[in-house]
């Protein structure tokens, strides 16, 4: 039986969701970045008791297609909600809704619960403000330097320039990019490319991120930094966040390893493989524009419905391949640490 991890999401309290410091060697991709905790987490008495978003029976549909029929769902502050489905399922449709950008034909949506079903743009704009989206196509505009892709929207904004800096120089160091602050985007690797996407999903303190596919087509390793920045947005920001993928792997990932920080301050990740199922993470499965699945990672591998069981099977290959090469990656990182402690002994 798998033991369930309940990290506690606290009602009414200004105090971010942290865990009990870990003993054990922090991750070796996390080992320069920097927690935002003190400097993200400003809101001064959120009501953690509140879904962040809230899906009541929404029904939608392009040109007489239902895209989807009845769903709900919620996700409270300092959670995941991992969206599965087949290609054109409705996933990004789903993200689009609690961005406004489309409106349910039935049902609502209500983000920290308010429901914006019927906003108009005006009304939108301090919903909005409260999202952060890391897009499918990444999203970053190719003329624009590391830091003006940041800074995009406090610019837009005709925020003060030294208060921008040292919010873009902050986000920037929690995804280990600060060096990178005056490159262009076709200057990084694609996985950089998603950090900096992820440091400007988190201008402005948003409560709720939403990842459109964070991981497609980047090797394990980079996924796992991808993964591993998302898990710590969940355990020591108290982010709320939506999740779309098809990669079981991240899924596997973020459904079993949490955030903590150590007693020397440092940030960690621990991976509790097949040990854990953390309750703090859910999975949302679509088919044929229905929810055919709602629970824990665990739940849904257990699940006997042949249609989860394809869907599992059918990237299970992928899966174990990707956990042997990041298993390798570490090992190489290992070794290498290891010679450079013997050179310096
Ligand atoms: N602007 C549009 N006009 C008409 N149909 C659309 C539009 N956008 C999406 N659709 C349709 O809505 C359905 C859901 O699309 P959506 O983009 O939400 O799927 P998805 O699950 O994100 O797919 P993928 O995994 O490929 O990104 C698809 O059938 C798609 O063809
Ligand atoms: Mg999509």
């Amino acid at each position: 039986m798998t033991d369930h991890i309940e990290t506690q999401v606290p009602t009414n309290s200004s105090k971010p969701n942290r865990q009990a410091p870990y003993s054990g060697s922090p991750s070796e991709v996390l080992e320069s970045a920097t927690t935002l905790e003190s400097s993200l987490v400003q809101d001064e008495s959120p009501d953690f008791s509140i879904p962040a978003v809230e899906f009541r029976n929404v029904h939608f549909c392009f040109e007489d297609e239902d895209v989807l029929d009845g769903v709900s769902f919620t996700v409270m502050r300092g959670e995941i909600k991992i969206i599965l489905s087949a290609s054109g399922g409705g996933k990004s449709t789903i993200l689009k809704l609690i961005l406004g950008l489309l409106k349910p034909d039935e049902g609502e949506v209500l983000i920290e619960g308010e429901d914006i079903t019927n906003y108009d743009e005006s009304q939108l704009k301090p919903c909005r403000d409260k999202i952060g989206i890391v897009f499918q196509e990444g999203g970053l505009f190719d003329s624009l330097s590391v830091y003006d892709n940041v800074a995009y929207r406090p610019h837009e904004e005709g925020e003060a320039e030294e208060e921008i800096e040292k919010e873009v120089r902050l986000l920037l160091r929690f995804v280990d990019l600060e060096k990178e602050i005056d490159k262009l985007p076709n200057e990084l690797s694609i996985g950089m490319q998603k950090r900096v996407s992820i440091a400007r999903a988190l201008v402005g303190n948003p409560s709720i991120v939403l990842f459109d596919e964070p991981t497609v087509a980047l090797d394990p390793p980079t996924a796992a930094t991808i993964s591993e920045l998302i898990i710590r947005l969940r355990d020591l920001e108290n982010i709320a966040s939506i999740l779309v993928t098809h990669e079981m792997d991240t899924v596997k990932y973020i459904t079993t390893a949490y955030a903590g920080i150590t007693k020397k301050g440092e940030v960690i990740v621990k991976e509790e493989g097949d040990k854990f199922c953390l309750s703090n993470t859910k999975i949302l499965m679509l088919r044929e524009s229905r929810v055919i699945f709602s629970g824990t990672n665990e739940e849904f591998a257990q699940s006997e419905d042949p249609y989860i069981q394809k869907f599992i099977s059918g990237t299970e290959l992928e899966l174990r391949g990707n956990r042997a090469k990041r298993e390798k990656a570490k090992n190489k990182y290992s070794e290498e640490e290891y010679s450079q402690a013997k050179e310096t002994e």
